[in-house]
């Protein structure tokens, strides 16, 4: 399936698509999502077929705007409308209490839901033009590396995807932060570009980083948003030991690395490397593509430099420890 170019008139046939029953990939800030009607279970099933992902994975439900949480979830805590007046639309993920109507397909069979609603011209066309929720994960294989451009979308899952829409690179460039309000303090699921601090600003209120033990999140098992070449990651002395090191036996290796470590890095014949920018915020929107560039090279090895472990930079190292050994 080649991605198809946003007019009025290939919004309307996603429209008409997702209506169906089929999928359609569309663009959000953070990364592609492969989207199904969440009210339609038959629809969502599809989904868990074209990623190859198991049943028991929960969905988010996208929504074009705060006011359609109570259609999804009940019980909503003021802290929820606090957190979508301050960060919505944008790369926030609420978690609530479901309503009974939320199919178990969408939330992997448990009683909460997922909720955003993106920053992206073309997800808020679409979902105003569906009207309902559309249930979305990244438009990936399981376990493999976000798309963030059109193309990704095309090679990751080809034929089984009715539409991609192309909405360009992905600002953001990594998934969304994910906050779980069910519980009595507000626990981070998965860190994004909003961060803790941000969060706690908001709500007041302190905020666990939860490493997630009671509900099964893809993006909290070990290996995920992986390359199929075997990444690692070290600190910048250990990188230049080792591309002297593995160029000198000749492998064909792969580096990540930071634009100002390029005047420190040995030159060696068999090496791609593409230097990434200093800011976390332009890493985070370059950081899949390069990995997926690097991935396509059947190289033996990928070496990423080590960020910094600050706060700004928690989502990339969350994604970096996930994609390496
Ligand atoms: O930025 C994003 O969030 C992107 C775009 C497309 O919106 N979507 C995305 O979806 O990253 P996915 O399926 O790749 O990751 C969604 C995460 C998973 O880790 C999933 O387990 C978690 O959200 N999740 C969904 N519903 C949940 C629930 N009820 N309780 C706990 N975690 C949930
Ligand atoms: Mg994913």
């Amino acid at each position: 399936m080649k991605p198809t170019a946003v007019t009025e008139s290939s919004i309307h046939h996603a429209v008409e698509l997702l209506r169906q029953g089929q999928l359609v990939a569309f663009p959000t800030e953070t990364v592609y999502g492969l989207g199904a009607d969440a009210s339609n279970p038959d629809a969502v099933a599809k989904i868990f077929a074209a990623k190859g992902r198991p049943a028991d994975h929960p969905l988010i439900v996208h929504i074009a705007g705060a006011e359609q949480i109570d259609n999804w979830a009940e019980m909503v805590p003021e802290a929820a409308l606090k957190l979508a007046k301050a960060f919505w639309p944008g790369p926030l993920t609420i978690i609530l209490k479901k309503k009974a109507s939320v199919p178990l397909a969408v939330t992997g069979g448990q009683h909460t839901v997922a909720l955003r609603v993106p920053a992206n011209p073309v997800a808020l066309q679409l979902l105003q033009a569906f009207g309902g929720g559309i249930a979305a994960p990244s438009a990936n294989r399981f376990g493999h590396i976000s798309p963030t451009q059109a193309d990704h979308v095309a090679e990751e899952l080809g034929d089984s995807v009715a539409c991609i829409l192309d909405g360009g690179p992905c600002s953001v460039g990594v998934e969304s932060t994910i906050i779980d309000l069910t519980d009595e303090q507000p626990a981070i699921l998965r860190p994004g570009r909003i961060t803790r601090s941000q969060l706690k600003a908001v709500l007041q209120t302190e905020i666990r980083l939860s490493p997630q033990t009671k509900i099964r999140a893809p993006g909290m098992m070990a290996v995920h948003y992986a390359p199929h070449t075997m990444a690692l990651l070290c600190a910048t002395d250990t990188l230049i030991a080792m591309i002297d090191e593995l160029c000198g036996k000749g492998k064909k290796i792969g580096i990540l690395a930071f634009s100002q470590t390029i005047s420190k890095l040995p030159s060696c014949p068999y090496q791609h490397l593409i230097l990434l920018p200093e800011q976390a915020e332009h890493y985070e929107a370059a950081l899949y593509g390069a990995l997926r560039e690097l991935d396509n090279l059947q190289l033996e090895s990928i070496l990423i430099e080590q960020p910094p472990d600050s706060e700004a930079w928690a989502a990339v190292n969350d994604r970096l420890s996930k994609a390496t050994v």
